[in-house]
């Protein structure tokens, strides 16, 4: 098969968030199977510096954008992947991150920039971009690549298309106003297409128009569809469900893997797990706090909005502190929040804050952690849980999304008690958090079952062979639909 992958982030291009761990690892993992899959993103600055074998193989003439738009072909650094860059200075070549300024805030012609890439990437499947491939199906990503199903469906010859949902929650929502500047085809202002409730919606040309939907965990999938977790999208997604499919997302065990891990202080595996006491006392004197090996050490990695729940971290902070107990927080978000822990940090000697994005300190506090935190409010998969298996961090997660479907709780009874892997509690109330943490606090104490923990919590495993599986069925599926 002959995939076109458009994704607004990829490492290691650039990264925002979990869908660059996505984009940098499941097209090599499907390539692998013997198919032709190559990548396409915005030309940005970043993206730009990373690749060395860049060479401009087409020039479109494209609606949004006065001078021609090139298209740089090369490879994902790193990879035998194709790579196509869509190369607009005036939309991409900036600094900052892909979608806002280096002081946090959108770009104001986020709606220019990700409908004329939208236009490239549908330029590219049609074959229109001289580069004399044609794929048999595109694979879009949350809202950036959204209109790409929409304005596919326009075309009578098209390739067959799926959607990925990674976070519901962010819409790419603009004005009427907007819609128009854009010039797209009026036919797409309507309920069935992009209009949301007076707005224009860049993900509803995703969810409806693409052949296929998937998110990233099956119970995600499910979550959705209900309103706690459907903004109100949940009666489109309902009339679909007949194509949309949970398939979980891997992990790339060549970067997250403690046995081979170049970023952490010493190796470590499941047969022998000496090395991760190092990685303990590494991680707190990386965060001064006093070095104890017997203190257990809870980490946090992540992004301090309330989707992560970091709101219900902060009302237990107080409590928490209070046991014998350390804590290592790193990430950057809602400005209340950095504050709070910042404030925090000073008054606790046991609680270690870092406000910002440091890859380094992310692996260490993997290794080095006896316990890691995702207490999120919902978390269509996550990540550093999986990770956090693999480092025998045993997460402490709230069942919701991808964490119900990853972790199983030391609690569980019956055949569940027997493959426990970490903590799980329901509520999302601090109370609900409070009383999860303690259970594992006491869990801790006995140190024959917390290694047997450990040690099946380490041999998991999420690589992404069963997913890229999932995705080509899938693939087949809707291409053969298409035809
Ligand atoms: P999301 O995409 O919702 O932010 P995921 O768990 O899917 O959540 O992925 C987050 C990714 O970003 C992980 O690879 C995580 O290690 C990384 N990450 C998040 N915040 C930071 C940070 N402050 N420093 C380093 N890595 C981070
Ligand atoms: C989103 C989700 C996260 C998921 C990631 C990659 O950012 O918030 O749960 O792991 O996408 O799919």
């Amino acid at each position: 098969m002959k995939i076109l992958f458009a994704t607004s982030e990829a490492l290691p291009l650039i990264k925002t968030g979990g869908l660059a761990d996505v984009s940098g690892s499941l097209p090599p993992a499907l390539q692998q199977h013997g198919h032709d899959v190559r990548l396409v993103l915005p030309a940005y600055r970043a993206a730009l510096a990373a690749c060395t074998d860049l060479q401009a193989v087409a020039s479109l003439e494209l609606t949004g954008s006065t001078a021609p738009v090139r298209v740089l072909e090369g490879r994902l650094p790193g990879t035998q992947v194709g790579l196509y860059l869509i190369d607009s200075p005036r939309h991409f070549d900036r600094p900052g991150g892909p979608y806002s300024s280096t002081d946090g805030r959108d770009w104001p012609d986020n709606p220019e920039r990700f409908a004329l890439f939208a236009r490239a990437v549908c330029a590219l499947a049609l074959d229109q971009a001289n580069t004399a491939w044609r794929p048999d199906l595109v694979h879009c990503n949350d809202w950036q690549s959204g209109l790409v199903p929409a304005l596919l469906s326009l075309q009578p010859q098209r390739p067959a298309t799926v959607f990925t949902i990674h976070n519901l929650a962010y819409q790419g929502l603009f004005s009427w106003e907007t819609f128009q500047r854009l010039e797209l085809p009026y036919d797409l202002w309507s309920l069935h297409a992009l209009e949301y409730h007076g707005q224009m919606s860049f993900i509803k040309g995703g969810l409806a128009f693409a052949d296929r939907l998937t998110t990233v965990s099956p119970t995600y999938a499910q979550e959705i569809c209900t309103p706690e977790f459907g903004y109100g999208l949940e009666g489109l997604l309902n009339y679909r469900a007949a194509v949309l499919t949970g398939i979980l997302n891997g992990v790339d065990y060549s970067v997250w893997d403690p046995a081979t891990d170049a970023l952490i202080a010493r190796h470590y595996s499941a047969t022998d797990l000496a090395g991760k006491a190092d990685n303990k006392a590494a991680l707190q004197r990386h965060f001064g706090l006093p070095e104890d090996r017997n203190v257990p050490l809870i980490g946090m990695v992540g992004r301090l909005v309330e989707q992560k729940g970091i709101d219900l971290v902060v009302a237990v902070l107080a409590r928490l502190m209070r046991n014998a107990v350390q804590l290592v927080v790193l990430g950057s978000g809602q400005p209340q929040y950095e504050q709070a822990l910042r404030g925090a940090a000073d008054h606790y000697a046991g609680l270690g804050v870092v406000i910002g994005y440091d890859e380094t300190a992310a692996h260490l506090i993997e290794a080095g952690a006896d316990l890691f935190l995702m207490p999120s409010r919902f978390e269509p998969c996550g990540l550093n849980q999986l990770y956090s298996l693999r480092y025998g961090t045993l997460p402490v997660v709230r069942r919701t999304g991808g964490l119900a479907d990853t972790v199983v709780d030391a609690g569980s009874s019956g055949r569940g008690a027997a493959q426990a892997t970490g903590f799980v509690f329901d509520q999302a109330s601090p109370e609900a958090l409070h009383t999860c943490l303690r259970r594992a606090l006491a869990h801790y104490g006995s140190a024959d079952a917390w290694t047997r923990m450990i040690k099946r919590a380490m041999r998991q495993d999420f690589s992404w062979q069963r997913s890229a599986e999932q995705y080509l069925a899938l693939y087949r599926d809707a291409i053969e639909q298409n035809a």
